[in-house]
């Protein structure tokens, strides 16, 4: 028995790798977390397959359905959004399992931060402009560790992505625009690959009504960042034609022997 805990993606049901989907497929018992997993993921369920919703649950009722399916010898798929490992809420299931003796396996998913770029149209590390992407949120009720204060990520001048962070816009323009400039480039992407998707552009200065207008708070992905706007970045030495690497090598080669 094991309990397979699958990134069911951002939210377009074809957005789930093969094997979450097969594994969701075979799973005699699935629980998932219906305040934000897309149900369509689960119409291929089995008829018999038991199907729980675990948004009502506490922590210690969902380790009574884990435990339960152990003792049954049943395999779990136990359905995340996006990626499991980014706040994800896995790693508390985890250490109970561990305890508990249950076997897990973490079948990754597509966060809603990569989807959100896909809609966009963006690359988020842009050569010369960043090619570092910090994974954040805004300090709400959970409180962010020494360090990670929205300020101190923002020095790096980095590509930000802040997840959790939809209501607290204020926070972000009072902490950014003395370190980033009051024109940096931020983009609200809400509900990511569903149908009722919204896409708001702005700057640090102007992002706060623009979502305010639009009447988004909820689900929301926020990226913050000069790779938005920018256009004169330099190419990728990947492709350039003087830079080889073992793909390369031979063809590059063999065209300066020809000259
Ligand atoms: C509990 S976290 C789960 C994140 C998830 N593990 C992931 O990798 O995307 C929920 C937050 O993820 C973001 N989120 C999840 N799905 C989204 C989507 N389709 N579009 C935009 N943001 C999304 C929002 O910031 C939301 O508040």
């Amino acid at each position: 028995m094991k309990v397979y805990i699958i990134g069911a993606g951002p939210g377009d049901p074809e957005l789930i790798t093969v094997k979450g989907a097969r594994l969701i497929a075979e799973c005699p018992v699935i629980l998932y977390t219906g305040s934000l997993v897309p149900t369509e993921v689960l119409r291929t369920a089995r008829d018999d397959a038991k199907i729980l919703d675990s948004s009502g649950m506490t922590l210690d009722e969902i380790m009574d359905v884990l435990r339960e399916a152990h003792a049954a010898g049943h395999d779990v798929a136990r359905v995340h959004t996006g990626d499991p490992s980014i706040f994800g809420s896995t790693a508390e299931q985890i250490r109970r399992m561990s305890d508990a003796g249950i076997e897990y396996e973490i079948i990754p998913g597509v966060s809603s931060f990569v989807a959100a770029a896909a809609v966009l149209g963006k690359e988020l590390t842009l050569p010369e402009l960043s090619q570092t992407v910090i994974v954040s949120r805004v300090e709400g009720r959970t409180p962010m560790p020494e360090g990670e204060k929205l300020a101190d990520l923002a020095r790096h001048g980095s590509t930000m992505v802040l997840f959790l962070s939809i209501t607290l816009l204020k926070k972000i323009e009072d902490e950014l625009i003395p370190v980033l400039g009051d024109d940096c480039p931020i983009a609200v992407v809400h509900k990511a690959t569903m149908p009722d998707q919204k896409i708001v552009r702005g700057t640090l200065a102007t992002i706060r009504e623009q979502v305010r207008a639009e009447g988004l708070n909820s689900q929301s992905m926020i990226i913050v960042g000069r790779v938005l706007t920018s256009t004169d970045f330099a190419d990728s030495r990947l492709y350039a034609t003087d830079f080889t690497h073992r793909f390369r090598r031979k063809k590059v080669i063999a065209k300066l022997e020809e000259e």
